[in-house]
């Protein structure tokens, strides 16, 4: 039997083992979301009617569960279900009105930060650079088994992101400007990290450093040059790109008409040129004419 989500004026049917989040994302509709993991809450919705899995719900404030909120990124729909956007009068629990209220962290119109002051040696005592990419290797070993960080890795293999990141750091403890990619600020704009994710992450960076028998001197030196960027990457919302001083959102959807033909990613049916399809700006994803309805496929689809 299928299922129906509905979403103010559309509805879709999730695929078998779909989340709720791809399955509206699949069908065009403009669903906040960052991590996929349960991680951010970016994508935090709200259940007007249906059942909520328990696990959709997990780490979520108690005003939030009274009210029937969910995590699509975390939801397998298990019957129908009428969603909606949260509202931003429903997030603030209403326990810490009388509690002074912490400044958010938000740098979004900062500039990117500068690198840190380089510590050439240290590249020198770790082998010049030998030991630097056994400690990226193992760590990203750490990372894409791990169910938080994982997710924000879909798109690019370990070995792509290791030889970036080694670039990075030998740019940063050397001081020579062999990286050419985004720093922290744009490359991560998009992630909505919070403090204790990111903690979480330097967990898992000091477990591969001790791994790798960095002594304590050369693990506070190494972890120097990675506090130096966590404020180019923490925040409570999506950055836009910078670029010098302009800056671009490529959150939502666009529109386009193909020039030559394609396959749905989500489905794997050709999508012949000349269509117009919408795309997601950040994932880059397109759809059939199916799935972009929120129909489900029969035979003849
Ligand atoms: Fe759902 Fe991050 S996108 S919790």
């Amino acid at each position: 039997m299928s299922l129906t989500l509905r979403y103010g004026d559309r509805a879709v049917t999730p695929l078998a083992g779909e989340t709720v989040l791809n399955a509206l994302l699949r069908a065009g509709i403009d669903v906040p979301f960052s991590c996929k993991a349960g991680a951010c809450h970016t994508c935090l919705s709200l259940c007007i009617e249906g059942n909520v899995p328990e696990k959709a719900q997990r780490g979520l404030a108690a005003h939030l569960l009274e009210k029937r909120y969910f995590l699509p990124c975390k939801c397998k729909a298990v019957s129908d279900m009428s969603i909606a956007p949260a509202l931003e009068s429903d997030l603030v629990d209403p326990a810490l009105f009388d509690e002074p209220v912490a400044a958010a962290t938000c740098a979004a119109a900062s500039a990117e930060l500068p690198y840190p002051e380089p510590d050439p040696e240290l590249w020198a005592e770790l082998e010049d650079g030998k030991t630097v990419r056994r400690v990226l290797e193992d760590f990203y070993e750490r990372v894409y088994a791990d169910p938080l960080l994982s997710p924000f890795f879909g798109r690019v293999t370990k070995d792509r992101v290791t030889d970036k990141q080694y670039s990075f750091m030998k740019q940063c403890v050397t001081g020579e400007k062999v990286y050419f990619g985004d720093r922290p600020r744009n490359a991560h704009h998009w992630m909505i990290i919070s403090e204790a994710l990111f903690e979480h992450r330097q967990a898992l960076m000091l477990q591969a450093l001790q791994a790798q028998k960095l002594s304590p001197g050369q693990i506070s030196r190494w972890v120097r040059i990675e506090e130096h960027f966590r404020p180019d990457m923490v925040k409570t919302e999506v950055w836009p790109r910078r670029v010098g001083e302009e800056e671009i959102f490529i959150e939502g959807f666009a529109s386009e008409t193909l020039m030559d033909a394609t396959v749905c990613d989500h489905c794997g049916a050709e999508i012949a040129a000349g269509t117009t399809v919408a795309y997601h700006r950040r994932l880059g994803q397109v759809s059939c004419r199916v799935c972009a309805s929120g129909m489900p496929h029969t035979a003849s689809a």
